[in-house]
């Protein structure tokens, strides 16, 4: 995705680093890939899922469309994460939930407010809804972990163009989480301009490093916002580790959420987006979800404890992580992310993601996945540490 994303960003250009790696897959190179976040790669989908997605599909043969979605599978929804039925809406994935609300929320060009560093989807998204992107800041204070730049939030805010802000919690690829004083700070700027806050939280559960160590999830920012109208978007592409089954939602809650429903089932009655037997299979693929989380808590966490066993030293810093599926490294200052990652690529076979797809301050850190198992992730990660040293 990311690749193929900052293809675009630069008007369909490859970019050296995509040039180069299509070129060396093409030629049957094999790839020590520290990049992959597709769960499927990594052993990580529960057969379960396919299991009942397989008997769900044998009951889906009558179609009876709901805007919403199937009421069992808002119901569940509901069950789980609380709010009513009606307060949700199906969706065939987080990106579908991104387009809708858009849509729902902007005229063509005006624009979302949006974290940087931070998803790189988020802006072609936008762009395929005429919208654009207002960028706010936050910051990495070691080890601390990253602070908003609330300052570059409300000047965001304040364009008169601006109809929302996006929040990703925790951020991708930061995986810091927005809590507490923040979140009721950045929920006030947008009451004060009347403004809805959408709230991506697909990887909410996965929590690594957040101090001290919680029995469960941080809240929900909705309910640590409060004063203004959230969409809450989630999946089951992280939730499940099931990108392919293709489901997501949007719930709405918090204050004047109510004003924004006939109009969100207008844009969701026109689409239909869901397949029947994903959305009659929910209820008992949530059953699956608490175990779902354990299993890549456990990867993500003992993938991140190696990493920082070979980074420990040498002038290497590994970032603090306190949730997500990625983990920031900061290197000896051989060559800039770019020049490096392209170096790795051709002279190791190593495939790392530079810091500049994400928008990340320079010196940019390197950002790698932490899904991969834990032996080829120490096999990258040693790799990668004998690769950098060898410049140094
Ligand atoms: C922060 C964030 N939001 C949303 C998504 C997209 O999820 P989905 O597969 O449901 O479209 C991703 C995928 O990587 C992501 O990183």
């Amino acid at each position: 995705v990311h690749v193929s994303v900052r293809l675009a960003r630069l008007g369909g250009e490859p970019n050296p680093l995509a040039a180069a790696r299509s070129d060396l897959l093409a030629r049957g190179v094999a790839l020590t890939e520290l990049t992959d976040t597709n769960p499927t790669n990594h052993g990580l989908l529960d057969e379960r899922v396919l299991e009942i997605l397989a008997r769900a599909t044998r009951r889906a043969g009558r179609y009876d469309p709901d805007p919403r979605g199937w009421l069992g599978a808002r119901e569940a929804l509901a069950g789980r994460f609380g709010g009513e039925p009606d307060d949700y809406w199906l969706t065939a994935s987080t990106s579908q939930a991104y387009g809708w609300l858009f849509t729902l929320l902007t005229d063509p060009g005006q624009a979302v407010a949006t974290p940087t560093p931070g998803y790189p989807l988020i802006e072609p998204l936008a762009r395929l809804a005429d919208a654009r992107v207002a960028d706010y800041r936050t910051h990495y204070l070691h080890p601390t972990g990253w602070e908003y730049d609330l300052d570059t939030v409300r000047a965001a805010l304040a364009r008169p163009q601006t109809r929302a802000l996006v929040v990703v919690n925790p951020g991708n690829p930061t995986g810091a989480y927005t809590e507490g004083a923040t979140a009721a700070a950045l929920g006030e700027a947008c009451a004060a301009r009347g403004l809805p806050l959408l709230a991506d939280e697909v990887f909410r559960p996965f929590v690594l490093e957040a101090a001290p160590p919680p029995a469960g999830p941080p809240g929900r920012l909705a309910d640590a916002v409060g004063t203004t109208t959230v969409f809450t978007l989630d999946g089951l592409s992280k939730l499940l580790c099931a990108p392919q089954v293709k489901l997501g939602w949007i719930r709405a809650s918090g204050p004047g959420h109510e004003r924004w429903a006939p109009h969100l089932d207008r844009i969701a009655d026109a689409y239909l987006g869901v397949g029947s037997p994903v959305a009659l299979a929910l209820p008992e693929l949530l059953e699956l979800a608490d175990d779902a989380v354990a299993r890549v808590r456990a990867r993500l966490s003992g993938n991140l404890a190696t990493l920082r066993a070979v980074f420990g030293d040498g002038g290497y810093r590994v970032r603090t992580a306190h949730g997500g599926w990625m983990a920031l490294l900061d290197v000896p200052p051989v060559l800039d992310d770019s020049a490096l990652a392209l170096h790795l690529l051709s002279t190791a076979h190593l495939s790392v993601h530079p810091g500049w797809f994400y928008d990340l301050d320079s010196p940019a850190p390197l950002a790698l996945s932490l899904l991969p198992s834990p032996t080829a992730f120490a096999a990258g990660g040693a790799a990668l540490r004998r690769a950098v040293d060898a410049l140094a």
